[in-house]
C-alpha cells in the first residue's frame, strides 16, 4: 500500500496544473498528494496550500501509486537510471508528459513490467480546456488508461492512441498549436490596429471569434471546407481574403512547421 495517490516528480507548470486540476475535480485530496520541489521555497509554497512536499524525487517514486514524470525531456537521462536504481516492491504507474521521451527509454531504465503511460496535453488545461493524447505501454492495463483518462477528461478532452509513434505525430495539432494560434491572434490584433482598431477591442472580438468557430466545428455539423464556402459569398470580402492565404500558401507554410515539430520530438527521444 502506498502512502500518496498521486506524485508530481516536477511540480513546475505542468505538474501544478495537473495536480490543481485533480484536486479541484474531487478526484483526491492535496495530502494525498507529494510533490517534489528543488527549491526549499517551492516547497514551503506547496506545503501551505494543504499538499505533501519533498526534496527527494526518489520517494516520489516509492510512495506514490501514480508517478507522473513531469520534467523536462532533457532531464530524464539523470533521472531515470537514479529511480532504476531504486528499491521498490510496488511499481506505481508512471505517467510521462515529457515530448518524445519513449516506452523504450523508460522501460530500459525502470524495467518493462513498469506501467507507463504517455500523455501529451496543452496549455489550456491549465483552464480546464486541454487537448491530451495517451498511449499505454504493454504493461499499463486498461482500467490504468481510463482512470488517468477519467482525470484528463476533468480538465479538457482526450483521445487516446493505441501506437506510440501518434503521440509524437499529434503534437502540433494539440501540444504546440496553442502557440500557432496566438501567433495568428498577434497577427491579427497588429493588423487591425494598422487599422484604427484599439487592441484591447480587436482581441477581445478575434478571441470571441475563435470560440464560435471551434464551436461551428464541433457542434454545426459541417466540414472545415464546408464552412469556408459558406463564409464566403462570391463578389464578397472573405474571398478576396482567401484567396491572399491560398496565394502565399498557409496550408504548405503548416504543413512545413508541423514536419519541424515532428522530427524535434523524435530528436527529443533519441
Ligand atoms: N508547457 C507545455 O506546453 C507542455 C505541453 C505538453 C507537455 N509538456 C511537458 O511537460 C514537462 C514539464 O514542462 P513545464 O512547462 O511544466 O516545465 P517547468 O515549469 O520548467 O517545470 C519543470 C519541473 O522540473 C523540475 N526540474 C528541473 N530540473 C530538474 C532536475 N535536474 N532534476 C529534477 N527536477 C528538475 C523543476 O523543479 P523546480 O520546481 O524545483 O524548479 C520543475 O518542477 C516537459 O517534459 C514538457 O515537455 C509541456
Amino acid at each position: 500500500m502506498k502512502t500518496y495517490r498521486f506524485g508530481v516528480l516536477g511540480a513546475g507548470n505542468m505538474g501544478m496544473a495537473i495536480a490543481e486540476g485533480a484536486v479541484r475535480a474531487g478526484l483526491m485530496t492535496r495530502d494525498q498528494v507529494l510533490l517534489f520541489n528543488r527549491s526549499e521555497d517551492k516547497r514551503a509554497a506547496n506545503r501551505a496550500r494543504g499538499y505533501a512536499v519533498t526534496g527527494d524525487y526518489t520517494e516520489v517514486y516509492t510512495a506514490c501509486a501514480t508517478v507522473l514524470l513531469a520534467v523536462k525531456p532533457q532531464n530524464f537521462d539523470e533521472i531515470l537510471p537514479v529511480l532504476g536504481a531504486c528499491a521498490c516492491e510496488e511499481k506505481p504507474l508512471v505517467v510521462s508528459i515529457a515530448a518524445g521521451v519513449t516506452f523504450a527509454k523508460i522501460e530500459q531504465a525502470l524495467g518493462a513490467d513498469t506501467p507507463v503511460i504517455r500523455v501529451m496535453p496543452n496549455t489550456p488545461l491549465m483552464l480546464g480546456e486541454g487537448a491530451t493524447e495517451l498511449v499505454k505501454n504493454a504493461a499499463a492495463t486498461d482500467a490504468q488508461l481510463a482512470e488517468l483518462c477519467a482525470l484528463f477528461d476533468t480538465m479538457g478532452v482526450t483521445v487516446v492512441f493505441d501506437r506510440e509513434d501518434l503521440l509524437n505525430e499529434v503534437i502540433p495539432y494539440a501540444g504546440s498549436a496553442p502557440a500557432y494560434i496566438y501567433a495568428f491572434a498577434d497577427a491579427m490584433v497588429k493588423s487591425a490596429y494598422q487599422h484604427g482598431i484599439a487592441s484591447e477591442d480587436a482581441l477581445k472580438l478575434f478571441c470571441q471569434t475563435m470560440i464560435g468557430s471551434a464551436k461551428m466545428l464541433l457542434e454545426g455539423g459541417k466540414t472545415p471546407e464546408e464552412l469556408i464556402r459558406a463564409v464566403c459569398s462570391p463578389g464578397g470580402t472573405t474571398i478576396e481574403a482567401m484567396r491572399v492565404l491560398e496565394a502565399r500558401g498557409l496550408a504548405d507554410m503548416l504543413a512545413q512547421a508541423n514536419d519541424k515539430c515532428i522530427a524535434r520530438a523524435y530528436e527529443l527521444g533519441k
